[in-house]
């Protein structure tokens, strides 16, 4: 991999692209005929570091990386020597030398920053405390398939965590409104809130923040939640009952427009931010959502492993 190797740690590192990484990821979702002979990772690898559980971001990378005929490889934090006898640099310099990208689970977000300085070919976040990149292209490419049928912004409700992060920056890149709506205490990140609102500046769209979730969900076109304890923060349980009035239910969703989505990256711990009754009505698009990460990832490995290749998908499909 050449010296001007991309990571991808937050949605906002691709930024300018997103609209294409989508039209992409939904054109080859949809293609019935040049896509399946497509294979821009032939002889590739890609290494996939898990610190943490996981169905949906295992399962979609290494399916995505096979049907675009790269090789994928799982390594689960317990199983190798990163965190224990070697550290981050030497491990990003090793697996540099057999890989051609790598993506990461991690708890604190400096970790995967620390692989990515030191590996030599592209690394994804695959989610740090801080952000879910590949939660947010997917995310965005769910409302865009159902673009003609959203009106309304974008509604958070819930803790201020890494899927808002990034639903936020990816959903303001995209001129989305974004209003959230989470208890005191629980506010996105100030640098992150920071930079979404620099980048909502150019876009012409706006975030607002509220400790009310029916002032959020009024209008909404999209209802968002996520856990409110997530992954990392076990023995934190005492966070539920900062979270009463929090939860997405019946009630609170009469305030969204009629046609409003319904969306949670997963795994839902349902009854507790959401009602059985909210994520299986016809308004929601959660599976939408976990299909869409294989789809969103493949268009950004292409981009990421062989930019060529993924340019002329654009251009010929
Ligand atoms: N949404 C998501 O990242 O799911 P997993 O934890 O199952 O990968
Ligand atoms: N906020 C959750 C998202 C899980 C996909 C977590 O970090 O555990």
């Amino acid at each position: 991999m050449s010296g001007n190797k991309r990571d991808l740690l937050a949605i906002d590192d691709f930024r300018s692209e997103l609209a294409e990484i989508i039209e992409w990821a939904i054109r080859f979702k949809n293609d019935d005929g040049f896509a399946e002979d497509f294979k821009p990772l032939d002889g590739m690898s890609i290494g996939s570091i898990y610190e943490k559980p996981s169905t949906r971001t295992r399962v979609s990378f290494e399916v995505g990386v096979r049907k675009l005929g790269g090789q994928p490889l799982t390594l689960l934090s317990n199983d190798i020597q990163l965190g224990k006898s070697e550290s981050i640099a030497d491990t990003a310099a090793v697996l540099s030398r057999y890989l051609d990208g790598i993506t990461y689970r991690c708890f604190g977000h400096e970790t995967v920053e620390d692989l990515a300085k030191h590996s030599t070919v592209p690394v994804i976040n695959a989610l740090s405390d801080m952000h879910h990149p590949c939660q947010a292209a997917a995310d965005l490419m769910t409302i865009t398939e159902h673009s003609d049928s959203v009106k309304g912004h974008i509604a958070w409700v819930g803790d201020g965590n890494n899927v808002l992060h990034d639903l936020m920056l990816a959903g303001v890149s995209l001129g989305h409104d974004v209003k959230y709506a989470t208890p005191k205490g629980y506010e996105p990140n100030s640098d992150v809130l920071k930079r979404a609102i620099e980048i909502a500046a150019g876009s012409g769209a706006s975030i607002t923040g509220t400790n009310d979730p029916v002032e959020a969900v009024t209008g909404a076109g999209v209802i968002y939640t996520d856990v409110f304890v997530s992954m990392g923060e076990e023995g934190m349980e005492g966070k539920f009952a900062d979270f009463d009035g929090f939860q997405v239910n019946e009630d609170l969703v009469s305030h969204a427009h009629p046609d409003y989505l319904f969306m949670h990256c997963l795994p839902a711990h349902r009854g507790e931010e959401v009602t059985d009754g909210v994520v299986d009505s016809a308004n929601s698009v959660v599976f939408d959502q976990a299909e869409n990460r294989m789809w969103a990832q493949m268009s950004l490995l292409t981009m990421m492993c062989n930019r060529a290749a993924w340019e002329t998908f654009l251009e010929l499909s």
